[in-house]
């Protein structure tokens, strides 16, 4: 299917909006063709002056062309304003409509697309794509009309005069704008995508980079832990120097036709004055390709110019075009919530989009209405991401989750999101006030209410040590919150929030024996009389579960109560152990 034109897909975002677009591009064409006005003008009082010679003296005629020069020259600087005036008004409509298009449309996309794309990434794709869509509508666009509609009238002008010379005059003009389209070919168009590309991918990697740092002081890693950054700058080196010289014979044709023309127009004059009857009539003639033929030139490189902004532009734009094509999860039938919350997993298995392998593979599971069952088992087994799938993070890729018979994918987003709370493995507690991020959980909540759920979830002691109490904002003065002290306040907020369906995927920060301690009473007040799936990282966890699941490899091996497993004496029983042994280990033979 063929593209259409970068202008009409950027109509999309403009509304009614692009008529002034429209207009101002034929403001900018009107003012491009009035400038040459002048230089007619400046020619007109030349001739004269040239017809006076040798007695030259000042005319009426000749402050009348002055005026009249300057007269037009102001003009078209005012119809330039007003054009541009109207492409920065639809240029201005047009980003805002497209940040509000893309952000409204991720609102809709499933919660797993966020754990995919980096949200760094997700920013810049918004961003860049307005502001390089803006400076193209409001400047380049009016602009490249503007040098299209000059070399057109030069051209009508010098054909006017003698169609000869004109055609000789031009021959610089005709090979810079060959070499010019054979430079902006389809292939230049991939690798400017290209070089998008690998541009993204550096400052991926840079941030992972920065982020990795600690972690690299604290194991005391050298350098080359970051193979990643490093390759990603070699790569876009490595283009970056094979693009550059790909365009250099191009560049180097194109400036050299440009700058020639001069000389050629020295060369044809001196060429056919020899044989003119006339010679001061000639002259005169000549004077006018003299003044006119390099401004086709200088136009035709800034067309050049604007190519490559163009493309810029057209490449942002396909990126958010992608973003928009991603498809929000559909829900055919927008059920209420069901009203019973046993969960049920049938044969359940996904891959995640650019993943080689299922991440989770036939998956049987069920947790009945007010029980609470955990997961445990080793790291990347796919614990996470059977809690994702009941929340629908995103769809799975074979199978079914029903809660209370139902279909997750015929359960209203809405409804689903209200009557879950996910406690994240990783929580991000927003910088606003401990009130306020607890409030998250229920809007309308008081602060008596926040203050119920805080000493529930047994983060009294946490609060205490803040210099503004509940209404400290997080990351400010000193105040950062460890990892499972941010979960706690994230466990304060679920019971706020009392959805009868609680998902927690415990912390594996956090190694402090007291806080796990906490967490785990907290916990306990947050899973009174709920459906509970829990992950366990620690098993003192995971007792009181009235089942364990142990996954591993995006399986499930074993599953029994505690003390089931204890006696199958298999995987659990060797994990249960091995914990054991650390535990009394770290505490000196407590339990
Ligand atoms: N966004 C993602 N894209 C691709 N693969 C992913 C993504 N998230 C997780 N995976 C992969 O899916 C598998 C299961 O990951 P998951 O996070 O569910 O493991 P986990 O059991 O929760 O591990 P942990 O105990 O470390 O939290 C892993 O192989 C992981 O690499
Ligand atoms: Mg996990």
């Amino acid at each position: 299917m063929k593209k259409k034109s970068l202008i009409s897909r950027l109509f999309v975002f403009a509304g009614a909006y692009k008529y002034l677009t429209i207009l101002g591009m034929i403001f900018s064409s009107v003012s491009s063709a009035l400038l040459l006005v002048p230089i007619l003008f400046i020619w007109q009082g030349l001739s004269l002056v040239f017809n006076m010679y040798p007695n030259i003296t000042m005319t009426n005629s000749l402050v009348k062309y002055a005026w009249l020069s300057v007269g037009t020259t102001i003009l078209a600087v005012l119809i330039y304003f007003f054009a541009l005036a109207c492409t920065h008004l639809s240029a201005f409509r047009v980003a805002r409509n497209m940040r509000y298009k893309s952000i409204t449309h991720l609102m809709n996309l499933p919660l797993g697309y966020f754990n995919a794309s980096g949200s760094g990434r997700t920013r810049r794709i918004i961003d860049g794509a307005a502001s390089a869509t803006e400076t193209y509508l409001a400047h380049q666009l009016p602009d490249l009309v503007g040098a299209f509609t000059t070399p057109i009238v030069v051209l009508v002008l010098l054909f006017v005069f003698d169609w000869k010379i004109g055609l000789i005059s031009l021959v610089p003009t005709i090979l810079t704008i060959i070499t010019i389209f054979a430079m902006f070919g389809k292939s230049r168009l991939d690798m400017m995508k290209k070089y998008q590309t690998k541009l993204e991918n550096m400052n991926n990697e840079a941030i992972e980079y920065i982020r990795g740092i600690p972690v690299v002081k604290a194991f005391g890693q050298s350098i080359f832990s970051f193979k990643k950054f490093h390759k990603s700058i070699i790569d876009y080196k490595e283009f970056v120097i094979v693009y550059t010289y790909s365009m250099r014979k191009f560049m180097v044709l194109a400036q050299s036709f440009t700058s020639i023309t001069p000389i050629v127009l020295a060369f044809i004059g001196i060429l056919l004055i020899v044989a003119q009857t006339d010679p001061k009539y000639f002259l005169l003639n000549f004077l006018f390709y003299v003044l006119f033929t390099p401004i086709c030139t200088t136009m035709v490189m800034k067309i050049m110019f604007t190519s490559q902004n163009t493309m810029l532009a057209e490449d942002a734009l396909n990126r958010v075009e992608e973003l928009l094509n991603e498809k929000p999860l559909q829900s055919k039938k927008e059920l209420e919530f069901p009203s019973s919350f046993d969960i049920q997993f049938n044969n359940v298995s996904f891959k995640y989009p650019n993943a080689q392998n299922n991440a989770i593979d036939n998956i049987n599971l069920n947790i009945k209405q007010g029980s609470t069952i955990a997961l445990v088992g080793p790291s990347g087994g796919g614990k996470s991401t059977i809690a994702m799938l009941i929340a629908r993070f995103a769809d799975t890729s074979s199978g079914s989750i029903k809660i209370g018979g139902v279909d997750v994918r015929d359960i209203k987003e809405s409804e689903l999101m209200k009557n879950i709370s996910f406690v994240f493995q990783n929580t991000n507690l927003y910088k606003e006030s401990i009130l306020d991020n607890v409030r998250e959980g229920n809007p309308q909540a008081t602060v008596e209410e926040v203050m119920r759920v805080l000493k529930i979830a047994r983060c009294e002691d946490i609060i205490e040590k803040l210099p503004d109490g509940i209404n400290t904002v997080v990351g400010t003065k000193g105040t950062f919150l460890s990892g499972g002290q941010a979960q706690r306040i994230a466990i304060a907020r679920a019971i706020l929030k009392d959805a009868p369906i609680i998902l927690l995927d415990e912390a594996t920060a956090f190694t402090d024996p007291e806080n796990e301690h906490e967490i785990q009473l907290a916990f306990k007040e947050l899973a009174k009389g709920k459906t509970v799936l829990m992950i366990a990282h620690r098993l003192s966890s995971t007792q009181n579960a009235s089942n364990i699941y142990l996954v591993q490899n995006g399986n499930i091996i074993e599953q029994g109560t505690h003390k089931e497993l204890l006696k199958e004496k298999g995987e659990y029983n060797s994990m249960w152990n091995e914990y054991q042994k650390a535990f009394i280990w770290k505490e000196g033979g407590v339990l």
